[in-house]
C-alpha cells in the first residue's frame, strides 16, 4: 500500500489541534455554540483525544485533537496522529502546529494508516489528512513509505520472505532508484563468504544463502549500511524452544530496516555514495547444518568457534563487514535483531547503538530526539574483549555465561568492520499496539540516521 496526503486543495474540516493549557483560548476563536458543546462534552486536550463539532447544518465543521501535556508528551509519541483512527470518516486539515511538532503529527498520521493486507484485507484509517502547509508534505510521505516497507518485509509471512524474497525485494528497490545490485550464492558465496554459507547452506535449495550488495550514487561520502538478513531463525543444531522461535520471522528486521533506510536516502537524492549489504540466510535445522564446536575461518582470515549455532548473526554480519572494509571504509552501519541481551537491556521500544566516535554518538542521539525515534548509546567496553576470545580460535560466537551479551556481540562485529563503525541491536517488532505503530514489524532507527545524516557526513 502507498500512504499518501490528500492534495493541498482537497476541501476538508478544519482540524484544530489544541494544548491543555491552551484549551480555552482555542475555545474563544470558535462560535459561542461550539465551544460550549466542546465544554459540555469534557473535552480538556488530552493527548489524542479528538471530539467533532457540529455546524448549524448537522454536518462536521470542525474537529478538535488534543495534543498532550508535555508530560504525556513525554511518554509517548505520535499522540496526535492517533486521531487518524479515531475521528469520524472524513477529510480533515491540520492546524495549530508547526515545526518539529506539525512534522511528528503528519508523519505519524500516515504510519497509523499502514495497514498489513497481503494476506487479508484491512479497512483504511477513517480519517484522511490534507498535506500539510509549512513543512515539506512530499518528503514526510516518502518517510512513511519507507518505514512502510520495513514493516511489510518483517509482517511476511517467513514462507513468503526466504533469502530469495529478501534479495527480490532489494532489487525491485534498486530498480526503483536507479541502483547497482549483485547478488552472490553457491560456490562463489562458499568461496568468499564462508560464515554466511555456513550459517545458511542446511535451507532447501530454494532458500540457500547469498549476499545481497547494492550500490546507489556516484559521488559524495561514502555510507556502508549491513543489515541481518535471517529470514528464520530456528537457532540452528542449537534448537529454540517455541516460545523464543514464535518471532523468528523477524530476525531479518536488520535487513528490512537498512532497506527502508536506503529508500529514504535514495528517494531524497541525497549526495552520497550509498552501498547495502545484506546477508540473506535461513538458520535452518538440517544433516547439513553448521554443528556447536564448529571452527570456521571467516571472508577477513580470523578463525571463530561456533559455541552456539543460535549465535548466528554475528556470524553472518562478519563477513559482510569484512567486505565493507576492503575498499574505501567511509562510515560503515549496521543494523541486526542480534541479540534478545538487549531487550532485556533496554525493552522494545529504544534502539541501543553502539559507536566507535563520540562525535558520532552525539549526533545520532540528537537527531533521534528531534525525530522521535528513541535511541540509546551502549560501550563497546574493551575489557570485555576477552570474553569472545575461547582459546582454540581467535573467537567464539557466544561467550559462556551469557553476561553482557549486547556487548559481547558488538565487540565480536567490531572486530571485523571498519574503523568508522555504528552498531544498531535493534528489536524490530511493536509487541503492542502504540499510536502510529500498530502491533507487529517496525522500523527502528532508520529516521534517526537519516535525520543524523548531514551531521555525520557533512552533506
Ligand atoms: N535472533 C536472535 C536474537 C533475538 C532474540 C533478537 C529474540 C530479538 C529477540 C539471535 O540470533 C540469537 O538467537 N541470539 C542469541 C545469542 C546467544 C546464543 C549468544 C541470544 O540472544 O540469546
Ligand atoms: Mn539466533
Ligand atoms: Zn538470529
Amino acid at each position: 500500500m502507498t500512504l499518501a496526503f490528500l492534495p493541498a486543495d482537497t476541501p476538508a474540516i478544519p482540524l484544530i489541534a489544541v494544548a491543555p493549557d491552551a484549551l480555552d483560548a482555542t475555545l474563544a476563536t470558535l462560535p459561542q455554540a461550539q465551544a460550549a458543546w466542546a465544554r459540555a462534552a469534557g473535552f480538556r486536550g488530552k493527548g489524542g483525544e479528538v471530539l467533532a463539532l457540529p455546524g448549524a447544518d448537522g454536518g462536521i465543521a470542525v474537529a478538535l485533537v488534543g495534543t498532550g501535556s508535555d508530560g504525556e508528551r513525554a511518554r509517548g509519541r505520535f499522540l496526535v496522529a492517533q486521531a487518524a483512527g479515531r475521528l469520524p470518516a472524513g477529510d480533515y486539515r491540520l492546524q495549530g502546529l508547526e515545526g518539529a511538532a506539525l512534522e511528528e503529527a503528519a508523519l505519524g498520521w500516515l504510519l497509523a494508516s499502514y495497514r498489513f493486507d497481503r494476506y487479508r484485507k484491512a479497512d483504511p484509517a477513517p480519517a484522511r489528512l490534507v498535506a500539510p502547509a509549512g513543512i515539506d508534505a512530499a518528503r514526510i510521505a516518502r518517510i512513511a513509505n519507507a518505514e512502510a516497507l520495513t514493516r511489510d518485509l518483517i509482517n511476511t509471512s517467513p514462507a513468503d520472505m526466504g533469502p530469495a524474497e529478501l534479495a527480490a525485494a532489494a532489487q525491485a528497490l534498486a530498480a526503483q532508484h536507479g541502483a547497482r545490485i549483485t547478488v552472490t550464492e553457491g560456490a562463489a558465496l562458499a568461496r568468499g563468504f564462508p560464515l554466511i554459507h555456513a550459517v545458511g547452506r542446511a535451507a532447501i535449495p530454494a532458500r540457500a544463502p547469498r549476499l545481497i550488495d547494492m550500490t546507489w550514487g556516484d559521488s559524495g561520502p561514502l555510507l556502508t549500511l549491513v543489515g541481518k538478513g535471517v529470514c528464520f531463525d530456528t537457532g540452528g543444531l542449537d534448537i529454540k524452544p517455541a516460545s523464543s522461535m514464535g518471532l523468528m520471522k523477524k530476525d531479518m528486521g536488520g535487513a528490512a530496516t537498512v532497506l527502508g533506510l536506503a529508500a529514504m536516502i535514495m528517494g531524497e537524492g541525497l549526495s552520497l555514495r550509498l552501498r547495502v549489504l545484506i546477508p540473506a540466510v535461513e538458520n535452518a535445522v538440517g544433516s547439513d547444518s553448521f554443528r556447536p564446536q564448529d571452527v570456521l575461518t571467516s571472508r577477513k582470515g580470523l578463525t571463530v568457534e561456533v559455541n552456539n549455532t543460535d549465535a548466528e548473526g554475528r556470524l553472518v554480519l562478519a563477513d559482510a563487514l569484512a567486505l565493507a572494509g576492503e575498499g574505501e571504509a567511509g562510515l560503515t552501519l549496521s543494523m541486526a535483531t542480534l541479540t534478545g541481551a538487549a531487550r532485556v537491556a533496554v525493552g522494545p521500544d529504544l534502539a541501543p547503538f553502539y559507536a566507535s566516535d563520540d562525535a558520532d554518538a552525539a549526533a545520532l542521539a540528537q537527531a533521534a530526539a528531534q525525530v522521535r525515534d528513541p535511541v540509546w548509546r551502549m560501550p563497546f567496553h574493551d575489557p570485555y574483549e576477552e570474553m569472545i576470545e575461547p582459546g582454540i580460535a581467535d573467537l567464539d560466537n557466544a561467550p559462556s555465561g551469557g553476561m553482557a551479551g549486547s556487548i559481547t556481540a558488538a565487540l565480536f562485529l567490531r572486530r571485523f568492520a571498519p574503523p568508522r563503525y555504528v552498531h544498531f541491536d535493534i528489536y524490530g517488532w511493536q509487541p503492542k499496539p502504540a499510536p502510529a505503530r500498530p502491533k507487529g514489524g517496525t522500523g527502528q532507527g532508520a529516521r534517526a540516521v537519516f535525520a543524523a545524516l548531514p551531521a555525520l557526513l557533512g552533506l
